[in-house]
Parts: structure tokens; C-alpha cells; sequence
């Protein structure tokens, strides 16, 4: 398996201790899409921060491409996140006053593999508009700034959490769209965080999560365009 998260539990202590994963099991092949769906605090983000480094498991394990990256220390962690994974978030994250082809570039000059600028940009359709400021794009282009930057290192995972979650529907679909045709351009593995279980269909394997818990798993033979997705 590419990605292969085995019993991976999390805990938080405050006053008492919140256990918000508890034994999360997910297995991805490579090139990939997985949708998680689940209700507002039923660990989403957590899971998703965790397989990409940000933050760290109580117990349990997750490998991606053989490396397993419960086992890494800080250093090792800032150099996974830097070469191995692209995030793409809900707000687009831009730096204000760095224009389009700047924003990418930031990430593209710290990257041993990174594909061109330019590529990634016609990839997302924004090749003419890369002097522009995040001001003056739309949120649609501004994620698609984001989803740019997020692949010009050329991950092995992208993470998106909830990608169109401040989107209206054409514009959503649009962006799903966009994630469909790097996943197949690219190869690139997707997991993305989603309330919105329309979104599921286009998705290999969905998992949806409750309090912590994977609470059903669905393959899905044939895929659907993104185009074709309707809520
Ligand atoms: N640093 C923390 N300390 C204590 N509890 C936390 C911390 N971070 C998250 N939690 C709790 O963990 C639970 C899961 O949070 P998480 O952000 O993973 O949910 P989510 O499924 O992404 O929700 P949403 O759909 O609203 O984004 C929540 O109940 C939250 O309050
Ligand atoms: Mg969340």
C-alpha cells in the first residue's frame, strides 16, 4: 500500500484528556483519490494533520512509500512536509503581496524536485494571469493559486482540507474538477477532507469518520467526473 495508516489514535490533554482518534485504519494506492467525510469535530483535520506531519499520533503508525513517518523526529518531519506533501486548505493562504508565479515560486526554489512554474500554472489555468495579486483573482482562481503551489513540488500526497469549502457550487465543481486532472496529469495521490458526501463519487475509497472512528468504507468501481456531480 502507498498510504497505509494502521491504528493510529490521538489524544489531547487539557482539563481531561480528549481522545479524538481511536484506531483509524486507511490503506491508499498510489495515484489515488480518498474522500473523508465525517460531522464538524469528528477528527478530520486531525487525521489529515497528522499524515502530513504537522502533528504528531498518541499511538499507531503511517507509512507512505515505505517511510514511516510516525517514526521521524522534528528535523526529519520539516523535510517530509517540505518534499513529500502539498496542502491545500479551505482559505487559500496566499502571501498578499507576492504575485501568482511568486506565490509558487516560494515553494518551487526550496524543492529538489519541483516541476516548472510555468507547467503548473497552464495546468491550472491561470497561465494568464501569473503577475496578478491574490486581490485581484477571484476565490475560485485564488484556489487554484493554492492547488498550484500546493503540487509544483511534485508530492507524493496532496492533502486538501475541505478545497471548496468557501467555493459556490460551479466554482466547487470547477476546483474538483482541477483535482480530478492533476490526479491523472500528475499521478498524484489525493486525500481530501470533505462535509459534502455529493463529492464522494469521484473518489476510489471514502472513508467516513465518527468520533474518531472509521465508521464505513466504500470502493468505488467506476469514478465519477467531476463535471457530472450535483448537490
Ligand atoms: N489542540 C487541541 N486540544 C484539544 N482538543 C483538540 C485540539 N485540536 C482539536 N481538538 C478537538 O478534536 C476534535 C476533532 O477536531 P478536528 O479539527 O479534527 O475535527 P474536524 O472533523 O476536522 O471538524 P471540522 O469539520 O469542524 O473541521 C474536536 O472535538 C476538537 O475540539
Ligand atoms: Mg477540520
Amino acid at each position: 500500500m502507498f498510504l497505509a495508516v494502521s491504528q493510529l489514535t490521538k489524544s489531547y490533554q487539557t482539563e481531561i484528556v480528549t481522545t479524538v482518534l481511536k484506531g483509524v485504519d486507511i490503506q491508499l494506492g498510489k495515484g489515488q483519490i480518498c474522500v473523508i467525510l465525517g460531522p464538524s469535530g469528528s477528527g478530520k483535520s486531525t487525521l489529515m494533520n497528522i499524515i502530513g506531519g504537522v502533528d504528531r499520533a498518541s499511538s499507531g503508525t503511517v507509512e507512505i512509500d515505505g517511510q514511516r513517518i510516525t517514526d521521524l523526529n522534528d528535523d526529519q518531519l520539516v523535510e517530509y512536509r517540505r518534499e513529500s506533501v502539498g496542502f491545500v486548505f479551505q482559505f487559500y493562504n496566499l502571501v498578499p503581496n507576492l504575485t501568482v508565479a511568486e506565490n509558487i515560486e516560494v515553494v518551487s526554489n526550496i524543492s529538489k524536485r519541483p516541476h516548472k512554474v510555468d507547467d503548473v500554472l497552464s495546468a491550472v489555468g491561470l497561465a494568464d494571469k501569473k503577475n496578478r495579486f491574490p486581490r485581484q483573482l477571484s476565490g475560485g482562481e485564488q484556489q487554484r493559486v493554492s492547488i498550484a503551489r500546493a503540487i509544483v513540488k511534485n508530492p507524493k500526497l496532496l492533502l486538501c482540507d475541505e478545497p471548496t469549502g468557501a467555493l459556490d457550487f460551479y466554482t466547487s465543481r470547477d476546483v474538483l474538477s482541477l483535482l480530478q486532472q492533476v490526479n491523472r496529469q500528475f499521478g498524484t495521490t489525493i486525500l481530501m477532507i470533505t462535509h459534502n458526501s455529493a463529492i464522494s463519487g469521484m473518489a476510489n475509497t471514502v472513508y467516513r469518520l465518527r468520533s474518531g472512528e472509521i465508521a464505513e468504507v466504500i470502493h468505488n468501481s467506476e469514478l465519477v467526473p467531476a463535471e457530472r456531480i450535483v448537490w
